[in-house]
């Protein structure tokens, strides 16, 4: 790689400003995270105070973990991307720092008023009104931009990811906007639109497709560009991606009622949640087949290269989630699981194995390519992998645990048609896997403070050596 090959420019300076920002994130996301695991375990650790509540600092993990880390991951890898598989430099680099400018703003406003109990009480669209707008203006710029780097692509065939990526704006755009209509009543409060059951299945309709458009189709669209890249070779079968593509986009929007089983929901919205979410199962493991079999032939890449046992290992726990997800939307499994921590369980496994992992893996590659550079230390890489890997399992297992024991404590009869426990039984007998959680979580967030360091160690690095070109020239073999 040498930056004096190059003969394009591309517009890389603000991918490396997500790039860091989203490591910034990480740390930031997973440490609250680690905090309001370890009230939920010692819930002294609430100080007495409303603002540090656990109440009040769930919301501000989940947005820092998925819009701030999340978003800054995928615009990061989106626009870098987008430019390379389409020969040009990005439409509007001006519009580019106006996303990063825009959405470091919302994420700021975030970190003020979730904590301060500005809150619509919507999962994962908790931000008020003003910030809503705000969103819909900053992302429809990043949606903006993205469309027309493609229409000016020097090649006529887009590549996979650039759908994935696409699939995944236009679809957020639309779930933002329906699910935040809502009528203000003052700068800090409003009212949604609907109301009982429509706000429900409108809440969830939501809920799902974040998690199929945002944390799936988007990572999807990472998955399909890094890995090939960092395996060094092409997708396994890209008529299977393609596949992957049309069958997830149709799919994923009919599911979000199995989030309402056993509710005021028609009971044939869940019965067709269910069925369509068990669908699922054959292009989510589709995709991740098509993923790790890129490898094929060359699975000895892994025992040296740990940014692709990065990507890999969130394949394999991508498959995992997507098998749990669909056997969870069943009626009968709904009724144990539903309320317990076998949902955490299960989002982590997709959160902290699936997005966090690809994310992770995608951003070592980015920061050797966007520095023209080797990674300060491969040892810490390597630390990383593993920290995360055995961080995400002991979460996992121990939300698996305390999930099933949780269910089954409260449908438990004894003799006499009561019930065999009360509920603050079944809360004492939480406490062990709620402490291994912490440990879990502790590993996890180890890993990403040796990832934030071993970056800036890489960058400082490469700044002294004078490596990096001023307007974020690439290197032609990158
Ligand atoms: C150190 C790592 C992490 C720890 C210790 C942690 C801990 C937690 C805890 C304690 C909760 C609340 C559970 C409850 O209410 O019972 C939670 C919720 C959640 N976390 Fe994390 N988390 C971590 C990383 C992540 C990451 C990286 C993501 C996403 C990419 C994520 C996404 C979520 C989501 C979506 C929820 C809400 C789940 C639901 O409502 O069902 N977390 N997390
Ligand atoms: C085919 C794929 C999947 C299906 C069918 C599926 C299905 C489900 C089901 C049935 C629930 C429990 C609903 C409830 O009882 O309230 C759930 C919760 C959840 N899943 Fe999945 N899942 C899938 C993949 C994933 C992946 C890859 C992620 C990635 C991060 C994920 C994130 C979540 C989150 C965040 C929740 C919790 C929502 C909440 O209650 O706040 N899921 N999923």
């Amino acid at each position: 790689m040498d930056y004096q090959q190059s003969e394009r420019t591309y517009d890389f300076d603000v991918v490396r400003w997500f790039s860091i920002m989203a490591i910034v994130y990480l740390v930031v996301g997973t440490a609250v995270g680690l905090l309001i695991a370890a009230q939920l375990a010692w819930p002294v650790l609430n100080f007495d105070s409303q603002y540090l509540s656990f109440g009040r600092l769930r919301p501000l993990h989940t947005n820092a973990v998925i819009f701030a880390f999340g978003g800054c991951t995928l615009m990061a890898t989106s626009f870098y991307s987008v430019q390379r598989t389409c020969g040009a430099a990005l439409w509007s680099s001006k519009m580019a720092w106006f996303t990063f400018w825009g959405w470091n703003l919302v994420i700021v406003l975030a970190v003020i008023t979730l904590p301060l109990g500005l809150t619509q009480a919507k999962e994962y669209a908790e931000l008020e009104w003003p910030i809503d707008i705000l969103i819909a203006v900053v992302w429809l710029s990043y949606l903006f931009n993205f469309v027309m780097t493609i229409a000016k692509r020097k090649s006529s065939h887009i590549y996979v990811s650039n759908w994935f990526f696409l699939a995944m704006l236009v679809m957020i755009t639309y779930l933002h906007v329906v699910n935040s209509l809502a009528v203000p009543v003052s700068l800090f409060k409003s009212y949604s639109i609907f109301s009982g059951v429509q706000d429900a299945m409108i809440q969830w309709w939501y809920g799902h497709n974040a998690v199929g458009f945002y944390l799936t189709a988007g990572f999807l669209g990472i998955m399909y560009y890094f890995v090939p890249k960092q395996a060094n070779r092409p997708i396994y079968s890209y008529r299977l991606s393609v596949i992957h593509f049309w069958a997830l986009t149709f799919g994923y929007v009919w599911l979000g009622a199995h989030h309402l089983q056993y509710t005021a929901l028609p009971d044939w919205t869940g019965s067709l949640g269910a069925a369509i979410s068990l669908a699922m199962i054959i292009p989510s493991w589709g995709g991740a087949v098509n993923g790790m079999m890129t490898l094929s032939g060359a699975w000895d890449k892994l025992r040296t290269d740990y940014v692709l046992r990065f990507l890999i290992a969130s394949l394999a726990f991508y498959a995992m989630s997507t098998f749990e997800g669909p056997v969870m939307s069943l009626k009968t499994v709904n009724a144990l699981s539903h309320y317990t921590d076998w949902t955490i369980g299960h989002v982590h496994s997709g959160a902290l194995g699936w997005v966090l992992m690809v994310a992770v893996g995608a951003i070592y590659h980015l920061v050797t390519r966007l520095w023209n550079t080797e990674m300060y230390s491969t040892k810490l890489v390597n630390m990383h992998f593993w920290l995360t890997t055995i961080g995400a399992c002991i979460y996992i297992v121990a939300m698996w645990v305390s999930g099933i024991m949780q269910g089954l404590m409260w449908r438990a009869y004894d003799d006499y048609g009561t019930l065999a426990y009360t509920f603050a039984e079944s809360v004492e007998a939480m406490h062990p896997y709620y402490a291994l959680r912490v440990v879990g979580g502790a590993f996890v967030v180890l890993g990403a403070i040796t990832m934030l360091y071993n970056v800036v160690m890489t960058v400082r690095k490469a700044s002294a050596e004078g490596r990096v070109g001023e307007s974020g020239t690439a290197p032609a073999s990158a």
